[in-house]
């Protein structure tokens, strides 16, 4: 059946070629092929090295540097935090100094690189140290260079690794136990715990069920079931418990039902009260009368509520409360009932309610969690496997539970040093804090900006800085910045004034305040002539017409190519010292084609760009597509896509013949038919049907690596990628993907639904690392990447584009306290 399918996109590759290319605007083409010859990246490279560390420091950096006990820096960007900490590490070893061994330092950065960063910006140091030495301490600087090869300087992931190597009796692991990453982490545990969840559904568990009409099993943006799950478990992890500790948890609530039940009394007892004694006053008016008249059936109503009452029906008591507000009572029973602006019931009563209503669903959900988690254990040990997360819970555990393993590295380190630390979460900084132990204790040195936390969906918490700060008892401030011009700081103090405040009735330990202590208080004078901030809105145009999202993006992308042509042809700025920052690569697009258009060289700095190219992402939609026969959204992806080539207009008569009640699209391609309707294209459509309908007969034998071979066979793949635009990089992609499939099939649990899901994962989500660190460092293009990968880099002008989106809001919890 592939045969006739081969025979029929033969025919079609060239159109399908042609229909690919023309989409990139061909001038495009000049830009990129104009690579700087060897002679100028060169240049640029010795350009663009980094000045060395031969700064005088100021007053406050010095006294960070030399302080003597332990202590923490918490300072904004760019104020020398992490120059700080490279010399605190040289200033350690110093000859008279309380360290004697590099080895006997242990530095925490951020990521891989931010290490490799650190152990340049420690090298420079030294240099200077040995520049400025005498014949006495020479021999000195000269070993500590020598030893820097053997520093500990890491993550604290790998630092983890270590320790579990060095103790693996005491840490109880697997010795052969698999290490997986961070994304395989997450889609082994999602696997698993999918396993786990439709067993518990087989047995009739009420929980599961639940919990899977709500969410559904997996997908969608909450994740599914599967992911309420798998997040929960992450959460407890990382924050030391586990499911035993939630059923504990939750039973403690239970001890609180006598009590709930009368608050919900005493609250029906008193609203019911006010109403009386205010209905008996004389001289009613019109919305007093209209209450008189419902009031003997609502307080029957409210004597009868109790945890039984079913959510819809205490839901009504927004009518009460609209009576009430008519009668002029509504501040009268504002303790007891009260609606928020979005009609959410707010008071004692609704509090009351809610924690009864909630209990027995919490504690069914609390010992489903743990038995998956038990599972999720279980499976673990058996397939000798340790996640990303596991590496800190076991590393924490090892030292935790044994006081031995704990003070050989307390005795090892003599002083810990960690960057970034307001990312640290809370099981990283007892890993800190458990090695900070014995007589002398190592110092501790922490250095960070709760202003900068951006991890807290991986469980990073401000508190935990916060906590550590009180620790330590000796925080030290950096006022000065030296990265930015006056201007520019003072719109980030005004910003952050106006925004980084703790709202009415919020906790002050879990909101980010800004006081004006932590204002960055500029070096640099002023430079130049031009404005250091502008601002463009589109608030006229919003105004004037109704913008579509999509218009309102498209007009914004072509305003932001006019600002970066104007930096650089007014302002005199090489494109290579700008940066475009977007919170996501979503839309990145739209603003690609903007730059394009105006033949502005542009590079995207993709974290994890091999995922997000087309010709990889149309190959998943189409194993998407052979897993799951009814996901229509990934059938449409893979039949526009190249793969296929077909047109939207074919695409919508294909998903709606005449005489269909609704449109579907999968259902054209369940069995055999004819495609009558759509007599030119027929043929190649019942191709494309009898293709997917044998890839999925081969889905259940072959590999996945073999699938996308015989996938990409069929559609002739590899010749249309090559006709294209950067051909041969696309069938390299190709290629990788197949290898990558073989690859993760050796770790043996990589079904095609895992390596589907895994590979759109890493698709979508955040780059903790980098991993293609800047191609195009030496040219000179404007690079377009995420705020998160920026963290810590330094340009000259910087855009940021679609403020206008709104935060995409975290609410993958369930409601359980
Ligand atoms: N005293 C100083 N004089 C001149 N430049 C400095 C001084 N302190 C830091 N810098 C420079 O300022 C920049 C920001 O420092 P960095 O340590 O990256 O800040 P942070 O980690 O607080 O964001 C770096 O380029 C660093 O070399
Ligand atoms: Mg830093």
């Amino acid at each position: 059946s592939s045969t006739t399918w081969r025979r029929a996109s033969r025919r079609w590759s060239g159109a399908r070629a042609r229909a690919a290319s023309t989409s990139i605007p061909s001038r495009a083409i000049r830009f990129v092929r104009t690579a700087p010859s060897v002679a100028t990246s060169v240049r640029r490279w010795r350009r663009r090295r980094p000045v060395p560390e031969s700064w005088v420091p100021t007053d406050e950096q010095r006294a960070a540097v030399e302080v003597a006990g332990s202590a923490a820096v918490r300072a904004g960007a760019g104020s020398g935090k992490t120059a700080v900490l490279a010399r605190r590490f040289v200033h350690l070893l110093r000859p008279d100094g309380p360290v004697a061994e590099v080895s006997q330092i242990l530095a925490i950065t951020f990521t891989e690189k931010a290490a490799a960063e650190m152990t340049r910006k420690i090298r420079e140091v030294i240099a200077d140290e040995l520049g400025g030495a005498d014949a006495a301490t020479r021999a000195h600087w000269a070993r500590v260079r020598r030893d820097l090869l053997g520093a500990q300087i890491s993550t604290i992931h790998a630092f983890s690794a270590r320790v579990l190597r060095e103790n693996p009796l005491e840490a109880g692991v697997d010795p052969r136990a698999v290490v997986l990453d961070e994304h395989e982490s997450r889609t082994y545990v999602e696997s698993t715990v999918e396993a786990a969840l439709l067993a518990h559904l087989r047995a009739g568990d009420g929980a599961a069920r639940e919990l899977v009409l709500r969410a559904g099993l997996a997908g969608g943006p909450s994740g599914g079931a599967v992911g309420l799950v798998a997040d929960f478990l992450a959460r407890l992890g990382r924050t030391g418990r586990d499911g035993a500790w939630l059923v504990a948890a939750t039973a403690r609530q239970a001890e609180r039902v006598p009590e709930a039940s009368e608050a919900l009394r005493a609250a029906v007892a008193r609203l019911v009260a006010t109403i009386d004694a205010r209905l008996a006053q004389a001289g009613r008016g019109r919305g007093a009368q209209a209450l008189a008249e419902a009031w003997p059936a609502w307080k029957e109503r409210l004597r009868r509520l109790g945890p039984e009452t079913p959510l819809e029906e205490f839901l009504e008591l927004r009518s009460l409360r609209a009576l009430l507000a008519r009668a002029s009572l509504a501040s009268a029973v504002e303790a007891e009932l009260a609606v928020q602006p979005g009609g959410r019931l707010q008071g004692t009563l609704a509090e009351a309610y809610g924690m009864l209503r909630a209990l027995p669903e919490n504690e069914r959900l609390a010992r489903l969690i743990a038995a998956v988690g038990d599972a999720l254990r279980a499976r673990k040990r058996e397939d000798a496997v340790l996640t990303f997360d596991d590496l800190i819970g076991e590393t924490r555990a090892v030292l935790a539970g044994h006081p031995a393993v704990r003070e050989r590295y307390a005795r090892r380190f003599r002083a810990i040093l960690v960057d970034e630390f307001q990312d640290t979460d809370r099981v990283q900084a007892e890993i800190v804090r458990l090695q900070a132990v014995g007589t002398p204790a190592p110092l501790v040195f922490v250095v960070g900006d709760e202003k900068q936390s951006i991890y807290r969906f991986r469980g990073a918490d401000v508190s935990v800085f916060q906590d550590m700060r009180a620790e330590l008892g000796c925080e030290l401030p950096l006022g000065t910045n030296f990265r930015s011009v006056p201007a520019v700081l003072d719109f980030v103090n005004a910003l952050a004034a106006a925004i980084l405040q703790v709202p009415p009735g919020g906790s002050p330990s879990h909101w980010t305040r800004f006081d004006p202590g932590q204002r960055l208080l500029p070096h640099r004078s002023v430079a130049g002539p031009a404005p250091a901030v502008r601002l463009v809105t589109f608030v006229d145009e919003h105004d004037q017409r109704e913008l579509r999202a999509a218009e309102a993006r498209e007009l914004e992308a072509r305003v932001l190519a006019g600002v970066v042509e104007r930096l650089h042809a007014e302002d005199g700025i090489r494109y290579g010292d700008i940066a475009v920052l977007l919170r996501a690569f979503t839309e990145v697009k739209t603003y690609e084609n903007a730059l394009r258009r105006r033949e502005l060289p542009y590079y995207v700095v993709k974290g994890r760009g091999f995922f997000q190219c087309q010709e990889v992402s149309d190959v998943v939609s189409l194993l998407a597509a052979v897993l799951d026969p009814e996901d229509g959204v990934a059938l449409a992806a893979a039949l526009r896509s190249p793969l296929f080539a077909l047109d939207d207009d074919t695409l919508w008569r294909l998903a709606w013949p005449p005489g269909a009640d609704r449109p579907s699209l999968p259902r054209r391609f369940r069995a055999a038919e004819d495609f009558a309707d759509l007599p030119e294209q027929a043929a190649a459509l019942g191709a494309v049907g009898d293709l997917l309908r044998g890839l999925r007969a081969l889905a259940g034998r072959a590999t996945v690596a073999e699938l996308i071979g015989e996938a990409c066979v069929a559609t002739d793949f590899e010749a249309v990628c090559f006709a294209q635009f950067q051909g041969t990089r696309k069938v390299a992609n190709v290629r990788k993907l197949i290898e990558l499939a073989r690859d993760w099939e050796r770790k043996r649990f990589f079904t095609l639904r895992d390596f589907v899901r895994t590979v759109r994962r890493m698709a979508e989500t955040e780059p903790r690392e980098p991993e293609a660190a800047l191609v195009a460092e030496q040219d000179d293009v404007v690079r377009l990447m995420t705020i998160h990968q920026a963290k810590g880099l330094e340009f000259r002008a910087v855009v940021v584009p679609d403020l206008g989106r709104g935060p995409k809001l975290d609410n993958r919890m369930p409601a359980l306290d």
